[in-house]
């Protein structure tokens, strides 16, 4: 039900003269996360945003250049490298979303990461991905050239609480059969969060100033409303007591 209330709801705002730019941004997601890629992955990316149902009214850009698929899924099998760059989406009730970055890269290993930028305390999680998933063994994460974590079977490697000590450059090798290969190396950011600590409280107080405005304004209606009412019934009443009046006493008078 609410799927069919959402877009009724946007569409009436709209038609109410809401300005395009206030209709809510598409959002493109990656499935699976990763934005960088080794050629042939399989790829799905999904357009978030508000549209009528039973319409295939998704638009896709890539690279700026519109592409033919309408589905707010876009699907691709087995990626090239000129599927690279640039993709965003954009639906009948939301405007053009932000852009997802796409790299796709050639070679035997590629380290995948959820983020390249991290917030202090965030869940760090890295990926030692080899060409079509191909067997990997006695695989090593290291950071800045020193070995950071052994796995003998590749396994994903994670750091549950980043601290700004994890910044830095990484890469991954292992063995693929007797073949020692290893990944590009990329960079990791861990920045502090400052925002902990200084926007919750300036936050809070404005929310709670703007609630109470909101709850004396609402109270000044209804109020006002009340007496106005309340004067409306008083003289109506007082007019027809006046007409009854008028009405028994014409008889009288004649
Ligand atoms: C909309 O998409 C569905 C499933 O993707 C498809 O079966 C249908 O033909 C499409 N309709 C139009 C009008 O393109
Ligand atoms: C990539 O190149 C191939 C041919 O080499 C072509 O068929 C395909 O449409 C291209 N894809 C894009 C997104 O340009
Ligand atoms: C791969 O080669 C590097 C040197 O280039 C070496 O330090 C490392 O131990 C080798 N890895 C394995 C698993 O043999
Ligand atoms: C990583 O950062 C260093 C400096 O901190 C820079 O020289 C290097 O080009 C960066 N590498 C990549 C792949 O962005």
């Amino acid at each position: 039900m609410w799927q069919l209330l959402l877009p009724t709801a946007l569409l009436l705002l709209v038609s109410a003269g809401m300005r395009a730019e206030d209709l809510p941004k598409a959002v493109v997601s990656l499935e699976p996360q990763w934005n960088r890629v080794l050629e042939k992955d399989c790829v799905t990316l999904k357009c978030r945003g508000a549209s009528l149902p039973e319409e295939n009214s998704t638009q896709w850009f890539h690279n700026g250049k519109l592409i033919s698929s309408q589905d707010s899924s876009y699907f691709i099998a087995s990626v090239r490298v000129n599927d690279s760059g640039e993709y965003r989406c954009q639906t009948h009730l939301s405007i053009r979303s932000d852009p997802v970055q796409l790299e796709v890269h050639t070679g035997w290993l590629l380290l995948q990461a959820s983020q390249w930028m991290y917030k202090e305390g965030d869940r760090i999680h890295l990926r030692c991905h080899s060409w079509r998933s191909t067997p990997l063994h006695k695989v090593t994460y290291l950071q800045n050239g020193k070995g950071k974590k052994y796995f003998h079977q590749n396994s994903d490697f994670y750091i549950p609480k980043a601290t700004p000590k994890d910044s830095g450059s990484y890469f991954c090798r292992g063995l693929i059969g007797s073949k020692n290969v290893s990944s590009e190396s990329v960079n990791i950011t861990v920045i502090q969060d400052l925002t902990m600590s200084s926007t919750s409280p300036v936050f809070l107080p404005g929310y709670q100033v703007s609630f109470c405005l909101v709850m004396v304004l609402l109270f000044a209606v209804d109020t006002g409303l009340y007496f106005s009412v309340k004067r409306n019934i008083r003289s109506s009443t007082r007019d027809w007591k006046d007409h009854k009046f008028k009405w028994s006493k014409d008889p009288q008078e004649k």
